[in-house]
């Protein structure tokens, strides 16, 4: 086994994963996915993206750095983020991206300015707040009108006057986001209807946008991940087409992320100490929220496997060594009887595990491989 705790990336199960998009996508020659670089940049993972064809969503300079890095072409790259510093801006035009998602009326100056600078128009969609609950955890939440991002839908008609009056931009889209981890297909539906209203609306004004940007969310099954490791973007795509009114020469874009890398990552880590107390047994594993944190950030719930034992099963709380009494993988769990030198994996990871690691206690950053030995 290699060094613990590292992700195991099972590429064989991404490469089909991103097959099952194409084929949910089917003949829809005008539906561009591209992936949300923030569920993870691993290289052997981009790689793989990369080559199926997929663009990239990028939301700092730092992901469209490493987008360009990994071969995507810089024509499928969109670069959003409610805060983007002139830098990245900068990088983003020199590259020549296919569209920055905007957020405020300052923002869009900021850009056109530097586009007009250097002789440029940047391709643009405003990335709107629709206003649409996505049922999901509140630190995923981002389409209610109290979350920072996107314009308010109200403002919309008037920034859409403005930004086809300035010089460095060229107006093309619309974006929208509204939450992660969504398995309700009704919030899409809605999301959908209310993007024919304001289509509708603004096309009365005189605006008809290219594409449509749906944003990302679709979500996956963290409790039974062996048996679905294959998330419902038939579902997704079937929702899209069947409620969302697109018209002649429009598009539509999506920028999947959780739904593409999830189920394909653990986080294998290795038993250090199995410590009976006197209401509770803790498995103390060497990885920690350091290396997977959505357990402690969200209590989110990652199924944990012994893959290393067949015995018995037993209750246990799995903790990591971190001083954070946040620190905890799962409470009251059953796993096979477990002991010292084991290893476990702590399942559908590969989302906003490895990219969110930090150092915190000065530990080393977890390691990746596509192997175990
Ligand atoms: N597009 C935009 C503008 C986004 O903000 C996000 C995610 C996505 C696409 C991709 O969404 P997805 O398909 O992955 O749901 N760290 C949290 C998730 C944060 C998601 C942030 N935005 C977690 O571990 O659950």
């Amino acid at each position: 086994m290699k060094q613990t705790p590292f992700y195991h990336y099972d590429l064989e199960l991404l490469d089909r994963t991103l097959q099952a998009i194409k084929a949910a996508i089917g003949s829809h020659s005008n539906y561009h996915v591209h992936y949300a670089i923030k569920a993870n940049a691993n290289p052997m993972v981009l790689e793989r993206i990369c080559k199926a064809g997929f663009g990239v969503d990028c939301v700092s300079g730092g992901e469209v750095d490493a987008a360009l890095k990994a071969g995507f072409a810089p024509e499928k790259i969109v670069f959003a983020g409610v805060g983007k510093a002139d830098w990245e801006i900068e990088l983003a035009l020199k590259a020549g991206i296919f569209c920055f998602n905007v957020e405020s009326e300052p923002e869009l100056e900021v850009i056109s300015q530097m586009a007009s600078e250097m002789g440029k128009q940047a391709t643009i969609a405003l990335r709107v707040n629709p206003n649409v609950d996505a049922h999901t955890h509140a630190n995923i939440t981002t389409g209610l009108a109290e979350n920072k991002f996107g314009i308010n839908i109200e403002l919309l008609p008037a920034l859409v006057k403005r930004a086809q009056s300035m010089p460095g931009i060229k107006l093309d889209g619309l974006h929208f986001h509204i939450g992660s981890q969504i398995l309700q297909m009704d919030v899409f539906e809605t999301l959908a209807y209310r993007i024919n209203q304001l289509l509708d609306q603004l096309s009365l004004e005189g605006f008809r946008p290219t594409h449509i940007n749906v944003g990302g969310g679709l979500g996956i099954d963290y409790e039974n991940p062996e048996e679905n490791p294959i998330p419902d973007f038939a579902g997704y795509f079937e929702t899209l087409s069947k409620h969302l009114n697109l018209g002649a020469g429009q598009q539509l874009h999506s920028e999947l992320g959780r739904s593409v890398v999830a189920q394909c990552g653990r986080l294998i880590t290795k038993v250090l100490y199995v410590k009976k107390g006197t209401v509770k047994q803790f498995v103390i594993v060497d990885a920690g929220m350091t290396d997977l944190v959505r357990p402690a950030m969200y209590g989110s719930h990652h199924k944990i496997v012994n893959i290393s034992s067949t015995g018995p099963e037993e209750k246990y709380d799995v903790v990591g060594p971190i001083c954070e009494s946040s620190d905890v993988f799962d409470k009251d769990i059953m796993l096979a009887e477990t002991h010292r030198g084991d290893y476990l994996a702590i399942l559908s990871a590969g989302a906003y595990g490895e990219i969110m690691a930090s150092q915190y206690n000065l530990r080393k950053l977890p390691g990746s491989s596509s192997t175990l030995e």
